[in-house]
């Protein structure tokens, strides 16, 4: 890795990176932060929160959006209820601050806010699970669930024969997935972000040491199938956003590991993503980046739209030093004895330079 340390792209790439304003909009119920807690909320947006969720249809909403991102006309089924009054509430919901919509394509997703979603939560925790109402709803978004799942495994089902030889291509997923996680490693994950998610694949396996998880990717059909497989490993902490990853929809400086995985290879400008990705980090915050090594297969341009052969550690370290990361390790994982002819996979990881200002325990502020 000392390799990657010294050589760089830096000229090259340094005029290409701009630094844009924020295109993720929160929505918080207040600006306050508890340094030592949760956030807090003012007296104001915790009337108006509670006056949100005190209607019948809008606590059952809340109950629904405590499960699952849904669309309006999966809630209009689940509720029985006409399209314009769940939109309705729905949109009371989003003024409050407890609900937020992400539109994707054609659709848009209802979930729990981040921040004032905390508080809605915290009201359904306190409902017996064996109220009638609550069951009843939760029986009918188990139905949703399954015909949702139904539609993605028919989606997957068309394009099953690409992706196993994809796999074929390269050393075996689970010898990845092995490397993925030792150098992941076991530090609490507070955000997690997965540019380019596709199937969601590295939400389900890395999303469990996180408190939370988001997913990107600009393509709803990949979505679908991310989501499907979301709802059935039964991970409650994680989100898919439909967004390009040239200009991720999400927060900056706020996640601790943001994953590339088999992404780079497809991109034009992967300098360009990954200096964006390096944007959403925390201060002391990781980036991974797997992807193949660099390799001559020239038919995978023509049979599967790779347009770049891979990766030289050297490029990466270019990459990566001029999204302004340090180099942390990296590593490779060749093909099994017997099946030189398939790829090298490379992982790479990168640390940001900033250093960690943990807000310090309460017994050290109150000495200080
Ligand atoms: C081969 S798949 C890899 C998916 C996943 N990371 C995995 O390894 O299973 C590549 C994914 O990158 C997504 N992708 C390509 N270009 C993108 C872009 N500019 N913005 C967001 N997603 C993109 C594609 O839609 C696709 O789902």
């Amino acid at each position: 890795m000392a390799a990657l340390a010294t050589r760089g792209y830096k000229a090259r790439r340094r005029g290409a990176l701009r630094r844009p304003d924020i295109r993720y909009k929160h929505i918080f119920m207040s600006s306050a932060v508890n340094p030592v807690g949760p956030p807090t909320i003012g007296f104001d947006a915790l009337l108006a929160s509670l006056q949100a969720a005190g209607e019948v249809t809008r606590l059952r909403l809340i109950g629904l959006l405590s499960e699952a991102e849904l669309t309006v006309s999966e809630l209009v089924a689940i509720l029985g209820q006409s399209q314009p009054r769940v939109s309705r509430h729905l949109k009371l919901l989003v003024e409050a601050g407890l609900a937020e919509r992400q539109r994707e394509g054609a659709w848009a997703f209802y979930r729990l806010a981040d921040s004032g979603g905390a508080l809605a939560r915290a009201l359904v925790a306190r409902v017996d699970p064996a109220d009638p109402t609550f069951a009843a709803d939760r029986t009918r978004l188990a139905a949703a669930r399954e015909a949702r799942r139904k539609q993605a495994a028919a989606y997957f089902a068309e394009r099953a024969a690409d992706w196993d030889a994809i796999r074929a291509l390269h050393a075996p997923e689970s010898r990845v997935e092995t490397a993925i996680l030792a150098l992941a490693g076991d530090k609490p994950i507070r955000g997690l972000l997965d540019l380019g998610t596709g199937t969601g694949r590295m939400l389900e396996l890395l999303a469990p040491r996180a408190d939370r998880a988001v997913g990107v990717d600009m393509s709803p059909a990949m979505l679908a199938v991310a989501r499907a497989r979301i709802d059935q490993s039964g991970l409650r902490n994680v989100q898919l956003r439909q967004g390009d990853l040239y200009a991720p929809p999400v927060e900056r400086d706020s996640y601790d590991l943001v994953v590339i995985h088999q992404v780079l290879h497809f991109l034009d400008d992967p300098a360009r993503a990954l200096a964006e990705a390096a944007r959403a980090l925390r201060p002391s915050g990781r980036l991974l980046v797997v992807d193949f090594a660099a390799h001559g297969e020239e038919f995978l341009r023509e049979a599967y739209a790779h347009r770049r052969l891979g990766f030289a550690d050297e490029e990466i370290a270019g990459f990566i030093g001029d999204a302004g990361l340090a180099p942390l390790a990296a590593e490779r994982v060749a093909p099994a004895a017997g099946e030189p002819d398939k790829l090298t996979v490379a992982l790479w990881l990168a640390r940001d330079r900033r250093i960690l200002a943990d807000p310090l325990p309460k017994s050290t502020m109150e000495l200080a």
